[in-house]
């Protein structure tokens, strides 16, 4: 189940819908991610939302694997890390990927969809509030590690941990750029009311 985790979330949704739809390559094309994020910037609002779906199916249905297989033996978020990995080092793509978030907020909507909804609130907020989705999706990590304590579930506290460690890892040209004042901006969102 982890192998068909790993194979599921290599899958390169971005990729494959900009080289065979756009005829564009996102590994060179604005932050040159090939996550939803970028898939928006460069592509559009329907491509970024079919990768967004894409991405996120990609851990849910790993995440969903011992459900669907009656597989008791065995917790669904280690499996669902198998699709995390995928899409960050796609076997389909030379080992590039995404950045981690929404192939995770995936994992967590297989998992505890309770948990997930407050993810999405968290990172909406932040976007909002920050106008840049870096920011959005290393906050709302960072916060759902302190969030997974009310949950008494100590493998999703393990796992937020190390999963927010990974985005916060991916994020490092971010981190750099935010650092620099150069980190794209989505072109709405409070900071623009300074
Ligand atoms: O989910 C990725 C996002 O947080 C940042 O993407 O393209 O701005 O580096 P990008």
């Amino acid at each position: 189940m982890f192998i068909i985790a790993y194979l599921l979330g290599s899958i390169p949704s971005g990729s494959l819908i900009s080289k065979y739809f756009y005829h564009q390559d996102l590994h060179k094309e604005g932050s040159g991610n090939t996550g939803t994020t970028n898939t928006f910037r460069v592509l559009g609002t329907k491509a970024g939302i079919v990768v967004l779906i894409l991405d996120l199916l990609k851990g849910t249905l790993a995440t969903l694997q011992p459900l669907i297989f009656h597989v008791t033996t065995i917790n669904p978020l280690l499996i669902g890390l198998g699709a995390i990995i995928g899409h960050t080092f796609s076997i389909f793509d030379r080992f590039r990927g995404g950045k981690a978030v929404a192939t995770s907020a995936g994992l967590l909507l297989a998992y505890n969809p309770s948990f997930f909804t407050v993810a999405c609130i968290i990172f909406i907020t932040l976007m909002f509030l920050s106008s840049m989705v870096s920011v959005a999706s290393m906050g709302a990590a960072i916060l759902l590690v302190i969030i997974s304590f009310f949950y008494h579930d100590i493998l999703l506290t393990i796992v937020a941990v190390g999963l927010t460690l990974f985005i916060i890892y991916r994020h490092r040209t971010n981190i750099s750029r935010i650092l620099h004042g150069d980190e794209n901006l989505i072109p709405f969102g409070l900071i623009y009311w300074r």
